[in-house]
């Protein structure tokens, strides 16, 4: 089966194609300059949407070619089904994708599919890692949480009570920037700098630790970070954070190991990228004699393959009509069985 999905929850308007479980094809065009203007990356996604369709049309072609004369161009007529991320989300991005799939599902005739884009994350890991009941981890900009599946749904055990980890880090390193601190002869905007920076860090500066059970909370820890720039350095500060941070994101995992005598920890979504995170957790699950997996950046970052790929296993009877194809802005982890 040979299914498109359409990515557009935030900064990033992808397109992959997968067939069978093998991705043929995942190309995406991002936009953040200085964090996420609604608007303006709702128009970018709209703007580049039919070059980056056509490159994942193309791509998908040749790696068919490749086994299978014809090659070339794949038409959309030959899809057999479209998956869209349906939230959760910035409204105004999301609906980029629910546009477009709404427009080839109603010329081609094909059945339609809302995915949740968390949901999305965590089995396009599992399928690259191959771990298949895990504890999962997900953290990025817009959700920080620690979830199991249970039957068909997956239950989230914490979260955080305020922000994601990710639009934390992200807020802080902006604050960093506007101050005038650089990377590389670039002002700092996102966590990637962040992350940079804390390599050069000297000290570790005490910041708010705040975990409540299995859930944490990170906006006492931003705003005290806040007020130290300038006092101490952005290096430490961005260490500090980090530090603070993750083994929080630890403690609240350990917790749920203990409960839930899991024996496999996934790490999954946009800050699962960061290699000081993916080393806490993974030492954390070493100690507890557990697997532990991490899918490739191009699966950590937001993508369309991933949602192609929960297209690909969704039954045929959730196929929704096209009234229906619309952004689920607060979509939950929890409200999407698969
Ligand atoms: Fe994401």
């Amino acid at each position: 089966m040979l299914c498109i999905g359409i990515e557009s929850t935030a900064h990033t308007l992808g397109v992959g194609i997968v067939k069978d479980g093998k991705v043929l094809a995942n190309e995406k065009s991002m936009l953040f300059e200085y964090g996420i203007h609604p608007r303006k990356t709702a128009d970018h996604h709209a703007d580049v949407f039919p070059e980056v369709l056509q490159a994942a049309l193309d791509k998908a072609g040749e790696a068919i070619g490749k086994s299978k004369a014809p090659s070339g161009s794949l038409g959309l007529a030959k899809i057999d089904r479209i998956a869209f991320s349906q939230g959760p989300g910035i409204g105004p991005c999301l609906r980029i994708s629910a546009a477009a799939a709404r427009a080839i599902g109603a010329t081609f005739g094909k059945p339609t599919f809302g995915v949740n884009h968390c949901v999305a994350h965590i089995e396009i890991s599992k399928h690259a890692t191959g771990l298949d009941d895990p504890l999962v981890l997900y953290v990025s900009g817009g959700n920080t949480q620690v979830i199991i599946k249970k039957g068909k749904y997956y239950r989230v055990l914490g979260e955080t009570l305020d922000v994601g980890i990710g639009n934390m880090l992200d807020v802080f390193a902006r604050d960093l920037g506007s101050r005038g601190v650089e990377r590389d002869g670039a002002k700092v905007k996102n966590a990637r700098d962040i992350e940079m920076l804390a390599l050069k860090a000297k000290k570790y500066v005490p910041l708010p630790y705040t975990v409540k059970g299995m859930d944490a909370s990170f906006s006492g820890m931003l705003t005290h970070a806040q007020r130290l720039a300038g006092k101490e350095t952005a290096e430490d500060l961005c260490f500090s954070m980090q530090e603070t941070g993750y083994a929080s994101l630890c403690e609240v995992t350990e917790r749920a190991l203990a409960l839930t005598g899991k024996k496999q920890v996934l790490v999954c979504g946009g800050v699962a990228q960061n290699k000081r995170l993916q080393g806490m957790v993974k030492e954390m699950a070493k100690e507890w004699g557990c697997e532990f997996g991490v899918a490739s950046n191009e699966y950590n970052a937001d993508n369309g393959a991933m949602i192609a790929y929960v297209g690909t296993l969704m039954g045929r009877t959730r196929a929704l009509p096209i009234s229906k194809c619309v952004p689920i802005q607060k979509y939950r982890t929890d409200q999407f069985g698969i």
